[in-house]
C-alpha cells in the first residue's frame, strides 16, 4: 500500500491537470507530512441514505484520505467510539445513536457544524445541524488536511446569513444562435443547450460539489433576464433531475423568472400582479415546481429594468410584484430575490439626472410593504459592478427589509478572466464599509447579518454572486480567476475573513504547498485590482470600457452622451460626476448624514473616489501635488508596468505546478501584459486629445523606440483606421489582403539586447499568421486565435478589443539590419500591424 502510494505521489506532481478538480483535488501530501498524522481508517456515516449529503460526504472522504494521505478508509457500520474512525452525522442523527452531544454542537444556528479533530483515539468528529451543515465540516476536515494541517481543535461553526446563493445568466437557448452565457467568458451553459435542458448531469454534479465545499446553500441556474419557455412543463421536469444532482450535496435550486410569463406563455390577457387569474396562475406554477423539486430554494426576478417587463407596467408597485411571488412561495418555505437594479434611461442634458439615484429611489419608500420572504438583492455600488464604486446607498435606507448583496464572480467590466484580477479585496472593501447609519457603526457586512441601528434585527440576509462558470474545464477559463468563486462562498459565510488568508488556503489547495507558490500567485492577486484600476480607470471615474458595447477593451466615448447614465461628464476642462447635494444630483445625500457629509466635500471624500462624486477640473491637485490629468498618465504607466511582471513572476512557478496549468495561465498574463499597454496608450491619448494638456514625462503620443507600421515599406500590406482611432499607435494600422503582405524596415536604434514588443490586432474572423525577422533571422511566429483561446468578448474591428501585443525578450539586434512582418491573412483577418518597438532593457515602450 505504501509504495503505491509513494508512485502515485511522486507522478502527481507532474501528472497535467485541466482544473476541473477546482480547490478539490485531494492532491497526494508528501509522505514526509503525511506520515505525522494518523488518519482515520474507519468511516461512521449516520443515516446515510442514497444520495444525500451525508453519503455525499463519505464518498468525499474516501477519496480525500485516499488522495491526500494514501489512507483507504472505508465506510463501515461502527459504534460512536471507534478507534481510528470519522464520524459524520447531524444532530439528531447524533443523538440517536451516540447520545449527548459534545458541549460545543448543542447550540448549532441553520447549516452549522462541530468539527472535533481531538477526540480520544484518532477519532474525528463532524456534526452538522442538518445534512448541510454535516457535508460543510467535512469538506472544512478534508481541506485542513489536504494543507496538511493536523492542528487538534475542536470549535463550533455558523453562517453570517442564511442566504448563500449562486446566479448563473444562463440562456435556455444556449448553443443556439444567441449565445449562451451572458457575461460568461468559459464556454457554453452547463445546464441549457438547443433551447433545451441538458439531460446529463455528470458535469453539474461536479460543480455541485465545489459549491458546497464553499457552502453555497442554492443556485439560479437561469439568466434574470428570464426566458418564459422556462417554466413549460418539460423543461420543469428535466430541471428537476438537475435539482437532484445539486441537493446529493446540499445545493437548493431556485430559478429566475419572466415577469410577463402569465401573459407570454400561459394565455392570460394580462400579467398584472394584483389580477386574480395572474395570482391564480402563479399560485399553480409555483405548486407544480414544488411537486417536482420539494426543497426549491424560491424565485429571483428582475422586473422594470433594462426592458424586462415588471409591475409597473400596470401602475403597481415593485413591492406589489415581489410579493405576488412571496405569498406563492409562502406555504412552502420558499423566499424570493428581488432585484433593486431597476433603472431608465436619463437625459444626458440633465445635469441632475443621475442612474447612481434609481435603487434608492425606487425602493426607499417600498420599505416596511414587502412581505417577510422578500428579499431586497442590490448590486454592490450604485451603477454597475465598476472597477472602484462606493457602496450602495440603498444598503442603508431599507431598515425593515431583508437585504442581500450581489457580487459578480465573473470579470464583466473587469478583464473577463483574460486579465487577472482577485475581487475578494474589492468585496472586502464594501463588506467592511461603515455606513454610520443611525449615527452608529453599521458595516455593510453587519446589514446583510440583519443588523438594523438601535440594535433592531430582521430576518434574512445574504449574498447572491453571479457566478457564470461554463463548460470549459477550468469552470472560468482561468486557473487563477478560481479564486473568486472560492473566496466568495467563505465570504458568504464569514464576511469577516481576511483577503489574504483565504487566498493562502485557495492557493495550497489549488496548486500544492509550496511556499513561492503561494507568494508568488499572493503577490500577483492582491496587486491585480490595483494595477486593473490603474491602466483601466482612476479615482472613481468607473471602468472606462466600451459600455455600450462587449464591457470588455478601452472606449472612454462610449461613457457619455447616452441614456444609460454610466457618465464621466468629461470635456477639456473637467471630469467626474457632480453628486453633492449642493450644485449636484444629490446621491451623496442617499448616504445617512455622517457619510453624506464626508461625500458631499471634495476634501473629505476619498481620493479613489473624488470623481464619482465631483466634477473637477483636469488641474485639479491631489494629495501627491499631481493634478488630476497627470495621475491619469501616471496611474495608466504604472497599471501596465505591473502587468508586465506578471508573466515574469509566474515564470518562477515553472515546474513547480503542473505544465498543463502553468501554460495555459502564463499565456493569459502575457496576453494581459500586452493588453494592459493598449488600455494605458488609448487612455492618454483620449485624454490628452480632450485636454490638450502634455504629460510632464512627454510618454503619451511620444513613442520614440516604436517603428510605426504605416511608415515602414509595405508590399501587400495597405493603411487602415482604427475605429477608435486611440486604438492604434499613431491613429493608424496596415493590413493585407489575401495575398499577405510584408512590412519592413532599416532598424535605426543602436546595435543592442532589446525586447522586442510588435503591436497588432487579432479580431475573431480569423486566425492569420505573423512572423517576425531581423536580418535573415526569424525571431517568432504567431497566430491571431485568441478568440479560441480566450473566451472574452471579441471583436472583428480595429479596436481597443482587439488590439493586443506580443513581446520577444532578449533579442540581439544590429543597427542597420532590417525588421521584418510578413503578415498572412485568414478569413476576415487581415493580418492587422500597427507597430514594432525595440525596448531597451528597463523602458516600457
Ligand atoms: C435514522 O435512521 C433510523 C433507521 O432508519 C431511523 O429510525 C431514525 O429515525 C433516523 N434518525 C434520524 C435523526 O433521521
Ligand atoms: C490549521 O487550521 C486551523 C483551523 O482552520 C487554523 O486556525 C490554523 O491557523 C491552521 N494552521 C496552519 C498552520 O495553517
Ligand atoms: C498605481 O498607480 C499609482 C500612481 O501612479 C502608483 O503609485 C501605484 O504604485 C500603482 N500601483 C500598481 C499596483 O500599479
Amino acid at each position: 500500500m505504501r509504495s503505491v502510494f509513494l508512485v502515485a505521489a511522486s507522478l502527481g506532481l507532474t501528472a497535467a491537470e485541466d482544473g476541473l478538480a477546482g480547490w478539490l483535488r485531494y492532491a497526494p501530501l508528501d509522505e514526509s507530512i503525511a506520515s505525522e498524522y494518523s488518519a482515520p481508517t474507519t468511516i461512521i456515516l449516520l443515516n446515510a441514505t442514497e444520495n444525500s449529503p451525508i453519503a455525499s460526504a463519505g464518498a468525499e472522504l474516501e477519496a480525500g484520505l485516499s488522495g491526500v494521505l494514501g489512507v483507504e478508509a472505508k465506510v463501515a457500520e461502527g459504534a460512536c467510539d471507534t478507534a481510528s474512525s470519522v464520524i459524520v452525522g447531524t444532530v439528531g442523527s447524533y443523538q440517536e445513536a451516540c447520545g449527548d452531544l459534545p458541549e460545543g454542537a448543542a447550540e448549532l444556528g441553520e447549516d452549522g457544524f462541530w468539527l472535533s479533530t481531538e477526540g480520544e483515539d484518532d477519532t474525528v468528529q463532524i456534526i452538522g445541524q442538518n445534512e448541510r451543515g454535516a457535508i460543510y465540516g467535512t469538506f472544512e476536515y478534508l481541506s485542513m488536511i489536504a494543507q496538511g494541517n493536523f492542528t487538534k481543535l475542536s470549535y463550533a461553526t455558523n453562517p453570517a446569513v442564511s442566504v448563500r446563493w449562486i446566479n448563473h445568466w444562463d440562456n435556455l437557448n444556449a448553443g443556439g444562435s444567441h449565445g449562451s452565457v451572458e457575461r460568461g467568458y468559459a464556454g457554453p451553459s452547463l445546464f441549457f443547450s438547443n433551447n433545451a435542458v441538458v439531460s446529463d448531469t455528470s458535469r453539474i454534479k461536479q460543480y455541485a460539489r465545489l459549491l458546497s465545499s464553499i457552502r453555497i446553500n442554492a443556485i439560479v441556474i437561469n439568466n434574470v433576464n428570464a426566458d418564459a419557455n422556462i417554466l413549460n412543463d418539460r423543461n420543469l421536469d428535466a430541471i428537476a433531475k438537475i435539482a437532484d444532482a445539486f441537493r446529493t450535496y446540499g445545493v437548493r435550486l431556485g430559478l429566475s423568472l419572466n415577469f410577463a410569463s402569465p401573459q407570454s406563455v400561459g394565455g392570460l390577457s394580462t400579467f398584472d400582479p394584483l389580477d386574480q387569474s395572474v395570482i391564480s396562475w402563479w399560485t399553480r406554477k409555483t405548486e407544480d415546481i414544488y411537486k417536482r423539486i420539494p426543497d426549491f430554494a424560491g424565485y429571483l426576478v428582475k422586473a422594470n429594468s433594462e426592458g424586462q417587463p415588471g409591475p409597473i407596467t400596470y401602475r403597481r408597485t415593485l413591492a406589489d410584484g415581489a410579493n405576488m411571488f412571496a405569498r406563492a412561495l409562502k406555504p412552502f418555505g420558499g423566499i424570493i430575490l428581488f432585484r433593486a437594479f431597476v433603472y431608465n434611461q436619463l437625459e444626458y442634458s440633465n445635469r441632475k439626472a443621475d442612474r447612481a439615484n434609481a435603487a434608492v429611489e425606487f425602493f426607499k419608500e417600498l420599505d416596511g410593504k414587502f412581505e417577510e420572504n422578500v428579499v431586497v438583492q442590490i448590486k454592490y455600488g450604485p451603477i454597475d459592478f465598476q472597477v472602484r464604486e462606493p457602496a450602495s446607498p440603498l444598503f442603508a435606507n431599507l431598515p425593515t427589509t431583508s437585504m442581500a448583496i450581489e457580487l459578480q464572480i465573473t470579470q464583466e467590466y473587469l478583464g473577463q478572466q483574460a486579465h487577472l484580477f482577485y475581487l475578494a479585496p474589492l468585496w472586502k472593501e464594501i463588506l467592511d464599509f461603515d455606513m454610520r447609519w443611525g449615527g452608529e457603526e453599521l458595516r455593510v457586512s453587519d446589514i446583510l447579518t440583519g443588523k438594523r441601528p438601535g440594535g433592531k434585527t430582521v430576518a434574512r440576509g445574504g449574498f447572491a454572486g453571479v457566478s457564470n462558470v461554463g463548460m470549459e474545464k477550468s469552470w472560468l477559463g482561468s486557473h487563477l480567476a478560481m479564486s473568486n468563486l472560492y473566496t466568495y462562498g467563505r465570504l458568504a459565510w464569514n464576511p469577516w475573513d481576511d483577503s489574504v488568508d483565504m487566498l493562502h488556503d485557495w492557493t495550497r489547495l489549488t496548486f500544492g504547498l509550496d511556499d513561492e507558490v503561494r507568494d508568488v500567485i499572493t503577490q500577483m492577486s492582491m496587486e491585480s485590482w490595483p494595477a486593473y484600476e490603474n491602466y483601466t480607470g482612476n479615482l472613481g471615474v468607473q471602468t472606462l470600457t466600451d459600455i455600450t458595447g462587449n464591457h470588455y477593451g478601452p472606449n472612454p466615448a462610449s461613457q457619455d452622451g447616452n441614456g444609460w447614465g454610466q457618465w464621466t461628464r468629461a470635456d477639456r476642462n473637467g471630469i467626474g460626476m457632480d453628486r453633492t447635494v449642493a450644485t449636484g444630483t444629490g446621491n451623496a445625500g442617499q448616504y445617512p448624514p455622517e457619510v453624506a457629509a464626508r461625500y458631499e466635500d471634495v476634501e473629505t471624500t476619498p481620493e479613489n473616489l473624488i470623481l464619482w462624486f465631483h466634477h473637477l477640473p483636469w488641474t485639479h491637485k491631489l494629495s501627491t501635488g499631481k493634478t488630476i490629468i497627470q495621475h491619469f498618465y501616471d496611474a495608466h504607466y504604472a497599471g501596465a508596468e505591473t502587468a508586465q511582471t506578471f508573466p515574469l513572476l509566474w515564470q518562477k512557478l515553472e515546474g513547480k505546478i503542473d505544465d498543463e496549468r502553468y501554460e495555459a495561465q502564463l499565456y493569459r498574463l502575457e496576453y494581459q501584459a500586452g493588453h494592459s499597454v493598449v488600455w494605458r496608450d488609448f487612455i492618454c491619448r483620449f485624454y490628452n486629445r480632450m485636454t490638450g494638456i502634455a504629460d510632464e514625462l512627454d510618454r503619451v503620443n511620444n513613442h520614440v523606440w516604436r517603428i510605426e507600421a504605416e511608415k515602414m515599406t509595405l508590399s501587400g500590406y495597405s493603411r487602415a483606421n482604427a475605429n477608435p482611432s486611440e486604438a492604434a499607435s499613431g491613429g493608424t494600422a496596415v493590413t493585407a489582403g489575401g495575398g499577405g503582405g510584408t512590412a519592413s524596415a532599416e532598424i535605426p536604434f543602436d546595435s543592442g539586447v532589446y525586447d522586442i514588443a510588435v503591436g497588432y490586432f487579432d479580431v475573431s474572423n480569423g486566425k492569420a499568421k505573423w512572423t517576425l525577422s531581423i536580418g535573415d533571422e526569424v525571431i517568432g511566429e504567431w497566430q491571431g486565435d485568441v478568440e479560441s483561446r480566450i473566451s472574452k468578448a471579441t471583436s472583428n474591428g480595429l479596436d481597443g478589443h482587439s488590439a493586443a501585443r506580443k513581446l520577444f525578450r532578449g533579442v540581439t539586434v544590429e543597427k542597420g539590419q532590417t525588421v521584418k512582418v510578413t503578415g498572412s491573412p485568414n478569413g476576415g483577418e487581415g493580418a492587422p500591424l500597427d507597430y514594432v518597438s525595440f525596448q531597451p532593457e528597463g523602458i516600457l515602450d
